[in-house]
């Protein structure tokens, strides 16, 4: 990503994007590429797209989703308030603008309140990672059925290798990077959180290996299921509602 696009998310969001920024900049580039995504798509569209957002975090996924043009209305989820309120400070103007607007629900719950066929994104990043296996296949099929045909589901996240020893690899890379930059910054207490935080991600009942998740995606009768940009354990995945 070019310096001037990370100068002014730096300048929105703050330290967190710094933050991320240095720790796992393929996570601020994935956030970077959802926002690319949903702008090509909405690029053809005449009407106002409504979109909505899992896990929005501290907004840097939201930012780069409003960065994609402002002819969309986003519905930004996440159930972990200490997240989103830092999110809501940072997004303020679009939020008085009513471009942006928040659920503090779960995922899960939020999209149950959706009515069928009434959304034309769905994106997130390095949100569905985190869902227990059984949780996302739920979230999964509440995706497609709230999206409009030809809705589009755009997620930036860890998908885990298909091949495990490559994985392990992969993720042995990631773990001396997070040493080599975290030691250096003298942030031990951000260090263990974030080691700590990886054996969950790396659980059986958690993983999301890219065989199975791109199958469940088909199964839930998506389209066009694609797996692009991958670099290390990142990727990002489309797929369309027929
Ligand atoms: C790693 S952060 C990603 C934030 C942002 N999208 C990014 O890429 O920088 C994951 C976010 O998902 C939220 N989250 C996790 N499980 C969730 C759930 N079941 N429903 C809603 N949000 C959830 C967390 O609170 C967190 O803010």
């Amino acid at each position: 990503m070019s310096k001037e696009y990370d100068a002014i998310f730096s300048g929105v969001i703050g330290q967190d994007y710094d933050m991320l920024n240095l720790i796992c900049p393929l996570a601020t580039q994935m956030s970077h590429l959802v926002g690319e995504t949903l702008k090509n798509y909405a690029e053809n569209k005449t009407e106002k797209l409504t979109v909505v957002e899992l896990g929005g975090g501290t907004g840097i996924t939201t930012l780069a989703l409003l960065s994609a043009g402002d002819n969309t209305q986003i519905l930004s989820i996440d159930n972990e308030p200490v997240m989103q309120n830092q999110a809501k400070v940072h997004l303020h103007a679009w939020v008085e603008s009513g471009q942006l607007t928040f659920s503090q629900d779960d995922a899960l719950t939020a999209l149950q309140k959706l009515p069928d066929a009434s959304v034309d994104v769905i994106a997130s990043a390095y949100t569905l990672h985190n869902f227990l296996n059984t949780y996302r296949a739920e979230v999964v099929s509440e995706i497609f059925r709230v999206l409009k045909s030809g809705g589009l589901f755009i997620n930036g996240d860890r998908y885990a290798l298909d091949d495990i020893s490559q994985h392990t690899r992969a993720t042995q890379e990631e773990v001396a990077g997070y040493f080599r930059v975290l030691i250096a910054e003298k942030k031990l207490d951000v260090l263990e959180h974030w080691i700590i935080h990886l054996f969950n991600d790396e659980s059986e009942n958690h993983v999301m290996r890219q065989s199975v998740a791109l199958q469940q995606l088909q199964t839930a009768g998506f389209i066009n299921v694609n797996l692009a940009h991958r670099v290390a354990v990142n990727a990002l995945v489309m797929a369309i509602k027929p």
